[in-house]
């Protein structure tokens, strides 16, 4: 399945998304945002995803950030417009009820990396390097990664990454715990689909309402967390699933969760 500069397909409950630009490193421009922006909020309602796999097309680059030679030929209230519907892009990716990955299969710069970000876990093969480079073009990154990159890794190194804008190695991303974790480059998707097969086996809603949880407890104290993690838990607990786990546990087989 195509849809303009993605290409779908989908494994068991498990959607693949591939930024198919590779002439432009799958460079971030207005059509690409819009097909994802689409397929994103179409995943939403979608009972048969439960994971989904983001990925670059071409071998070279996961994602090479805005595409910078649509870019120069914008108005300063189109780039505004247009950072704006990435950041927008981006938060619905942040706060999707699916669990997302990004398999980061060549370089993630500038946007590639903050799309990385929006995503809740992070695969790299050996020798892609990742890095917020923006202020060495003079601007800021834009779409959400001077926030969730302090809050990924921690503001001192944070901050050393986007005012030094070098990227660094997945070696160096996995040690400063940018990364979940860096395989071999032919494993890399097989390794992601396996995690997400495995992650797709566990109950969806409980999946969607422990990063609910995760996610909005990071933005408060530990006692507004907790109230959070109470409200989320309320959440499975009327659900058929919950009751498909315990008969499953007692009757020592797999369980099959409907999402309901
Ligand atoms: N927007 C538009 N086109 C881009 C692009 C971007 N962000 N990044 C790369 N491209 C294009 C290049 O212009 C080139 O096109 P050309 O063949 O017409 O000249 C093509 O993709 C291949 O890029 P090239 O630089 O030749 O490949 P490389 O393997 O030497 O380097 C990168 C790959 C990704 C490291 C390098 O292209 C790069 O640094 N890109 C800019 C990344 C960036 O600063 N992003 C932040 C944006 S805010």
């Amino acid at each position: 399945m195509s849809a303009s500069d993605l290409t779908i397909s989908q494994q068991g409950f498990v959607r693949q998304i591939v930024l198919n630009r590779p002439d432009r490193m799958n460079a971030l421009g207005r059509n690409l945002i819009t097909a994802l922006r689409t397929e994103l909020e179409r995943c939403r309602f979608d009972h048969q995803t439960r994971v989904i796999i983001l990925t670059g097309a071409g071998g070279r680059a996961f994602c090479a950030g805005a595409d910078l030679k649509e870019r120069a030929d914008m108005s300063q209230d189109e780039v505004d417009a247009f950072v704006t519907e990435l950041r927008t892009t981006f938060h619905l990716l942040f706060n999707h009820p699916k669990i997302t990955i990004a398999a980061l299969n060549g370089a993630a710069l500038g946007g590639g990396l903050e799309l990385a970000l929006a995503c809740d876990l992070r695969y790299a093969h050996d020798s892609v390097r990742l890095g917020l480079t923006e202020t060495r073009l003079a601007i800021i990154p834009g779409a959400g990664g001077t926030q969730l990159l302090p809050r990924v890794i921690g503001p001192a190194k944070a901050k050393e990454l986007i005012f030094r804008a070098q990227p660094i190695s997945a070696a160096e991303a996995l040690t400063l715990g940018l990364i979940n974790d860096v395989f071999p480059n032919d494993d890399l998707l097989d390794q992601c689909l396996e995690i997400a097969e495995q992650i797709s086996q566990n109950g969806p809603i409980a999946l969607a309402q422990a990063k609910k949880a995760v996610n909005q407890g990071l933005q408060c104290s530990l006692d507004q967390g907790l109230q959070i993690e109470q409200l989320c838990y309320a959440g499975v607990i009327p659900t058929e699933d919950r009751l498909e786990g315990l008969r499953a546990f007692k009757e020592k087989r797999k369980p099959q969760y409907q999402g309901k």
